[in-house]
């Protein structure tokens, strides 16, 4: 069956597929309803682990869910628990992405971010561009060689435009030498999402 070919989320996860291996770790920034964090644990199958953020317990709750229906078990985790053990499975943790650095046991292989509001929850708690920096910048650093980095960007919330700003310019300004970026956007529909990749080289 062929995609819908705006659906930007869509060509985030077929961007972070063409990288990652079973048995990996990678991470969700902002779990929301879990379809992400379910997506990366389809990757990395039971050898691998995810490690997914959201600062909503509810979404969370949800995630945990989501997993559960698919017959996933999963660990949860608070602010002060850093850094998380290495082992496979899923691991929920109830803190902010931009505290990513303290969290991780080894290299990611790959990174998903989807921004802006949890839609199942309060439209108003919605992902800021000061913290979100923050969590790409270590993402960046953290990130393994030859592993993807991959940020759906919605705009047309309040904030929204100013936290794509933030987002586009630290893309754009990514080196060079350390890394490939990619956006993907919807020309004929400029308030749609739109999707920002980077690969860092090896
Ligand atoms: C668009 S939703 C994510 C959708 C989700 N990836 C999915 O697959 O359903 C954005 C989420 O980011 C979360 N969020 C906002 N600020 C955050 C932060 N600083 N750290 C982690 N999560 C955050 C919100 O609570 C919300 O659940």
């Amino acid at each position: 069956m062929s995609r819908v070919l705006t659906r930007v989320v869509s060509w985030g996860h077929e961007f972070l597929a063409e990288v990652i291996e079973p048995g990996q770790l990678v991470v969700d920034l902002t779990a929301g309803n879990g379809h992400d964090t379910l997506m990366l644990q389809q990757l990395v199958g039971p050898t691998g682990q995810v490690i997914a953020f959201d600062i909503q317990s509810v979404a969370l709750q949800n995630t945990q869910q989501r997993l559960a229906e698919s017959g996933v078990a999963s660990r949860r985790w608070q602010a002060g628990q850093a850094p998380i053990p290495s082992a496979a499975g899923v691991d929920l943790v109830a803190a902010g992405h931009q505290d990513l650095q303290g969290f991780l046991p080894t290299a990611p292989q790959g990174i998903i971010a989807n921004l802006g509001y949890f839609p199942s929850g309060d439209r108003q708690i919605v992902t800021q561009p000061e913290t979100t920096l923050r969590a790409l910048q270590q993402s960046c650093k953290l990130l393994a060689p030859g592993g993807r980095l991959a940020v759906v960007v919605y705009t047309g919330h309040q904030g929204g435009q100013e936290e794509g700003a933030a987002v586009d310019g630290f893309f754009s300004d990514l080196n060079r030498d350390d890394f490939q970026t990619l956006q993907l956007k919807v020309t004929n529909r400029p308030e749609a999402p739109y999707l920002q990749v980077a690969e860092k080289r090896c």
